[in-house]
């Protein structure tokens, strides 16, 4: 089977977590957790990083710091993995759901200032598949409109928008190194700021809000939280860092490949990247379209039968229990692509000949 997207361990991973269990120091104290988050926020250039135990937590962090709860809305796109919806729920304040665009997936900044009202109180930009958002329109209407803005870069670890990386231009951004991302610590998650005081917040509530007394003993001023990843994970973290270029780079690489196997298909729409951008395709991704002789599912079965795993595009929140009474603005595209996007294998590790024999069963498919 080709797998969608696996990790690729290929580095000092194992000495690091070594180096962790010879000295003990395996909790969520330790040099690693210190380490991981000084580079990574080097890395993608932000002035602050907190590292959390996923990217769950992150985004739940993120909301907490800038204070944001119940009464409060949050407007976000229904086309993504859950976990930023379900993170405004846990913090008491309402999602409101944005279109997004045909060629991109990812938020309609279009479709965003007529769901503002009194109430809202931040925008989460998903930046889903890899493909950045548009930043700077959604940075003016939030500027405009006095918003936060948490970018869910979970997907888009690599991506750059204008020549900043992805999760550094809004207030707040969040990373996820679940295993099927472009680096992973088994479950982990980043927080990632430009202001100092949000950042020393997010740290204190990710704590336990925790401060030491003159005789040592803890104090907690407020409610907090443990977030915290263990220094063995952070290990992980450190290797995986050192490799994230070669990594950015053969998945775009990979990208091109696909693209140019698949670009003369009728009936199917390839992933795009805009010209401020550069898009990590995280997931490939492609939309089958009416003229193309199967459906997407069956396009995804038959990848299937040929131990090829091919996924649909996210089921849209707002069509999901907990959300369906949510308000949004029209979820047109949305539905659409829902009903025909397929992310292909995208893992690091994937090779030339898998591509071609992908593309093949594409191709055999059409015939
Ligand atoms: C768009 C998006 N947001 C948030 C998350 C949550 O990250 P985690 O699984 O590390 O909690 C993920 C992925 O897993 C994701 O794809």
């Amino acid at each position: 089977m080709i797998p969608l997207c696996i990790p690729e361990i290929r580095g000092n991973e194992w000495k690091y977590i070594k180096e962790c269990l010879d000295t003990n120091w395996v909790s969520s104290v330790g040099s690693y957790v210190d380490r991981f988050e000084i580079e990574f926020s080097k890395y993608v250039n932000a002035k602050k990083a907190v590292v959390t135990m996923n990217g769950t937590a992150a985004l739940d962090l993120a909301l907490r710091s800038l204070s944001i709860g119940p009464g409060d809305e949050v407007i976000v796109p229904s086309l993504t993995f859950i976990s930023p919806v379900n993170t405004i729920r846990y913090v008491g304040a309402t999602p409101v759901f944005a279109d997004v665009c045909r060629g991109t997936f990812v938020m309609d900044t279009n479709k965003i200032e007529e769901l503002i009202t009194p109430k809202t109180r931040a925008i989460i930009p998903v930046h889903i598949y890899g493909h950045p958002v548009d930043m700077d329109k959604l940075m003016s209407i939030a500027k405009k409109h006095n918003l936060y803005v948490i970018e869910d870069a979970t997907e888009s670890l690599g991506s750059m928008y204008s020549g900043k990386a992805t999760g550094t231009i809004g207030d707040i951004g969040c990373f996820s190194f679940n295993g099927n991302k472009l680096i992973t610590t088994g479950a982990g998650g980043m927080l990632v700021t430009n202001d100092e005081k949000t950042g020393e917040r997010a740290k204190y509530l990710a704590t336990q809000t925790k401060t030491i007394t003159d005789n040592g003993a803890m104090y907690h001023e407020e409610v907090g939280y443990n977030y915290r990843m263990p220094n063995l994970l952070a290990a992980m973290g450190c290797a995986q860092l050192e490799n994230i270029e070669e990594y950015i780079r053969i998945k775009r690489e990979n990208a091109n490949i696909y693209n140019e196997l698949l670009k003369d298909l009728k009936g199917i729409t390839l992933p795009i990247e805009k010209s401020n951008v550069k898009n990590v395709h995280w997931l490939y991704s492609i939309v089958i379209e009416d003229e193309h002789v199967l459906t997407r599912d069956e396009l995804i079965k038959k990848l299937g039968e040929n131990g090829v795993q091919a996924r649909p595009f996210f089921m849209p929140v707002h069509k999901m229990k907990p959300y369906e009474n949510c308000r949004h603005s029209g979820m047109k595209i949305t539905d659409d692509l829902a009903n025909r996007g397929i992310n292909l294998p995208s893992s690091v590790g994937l090779k030339k000949i898998e591509i071609e024999q992908i593309c093949d069963i594409i191709r055999n498919a059409t015939l």
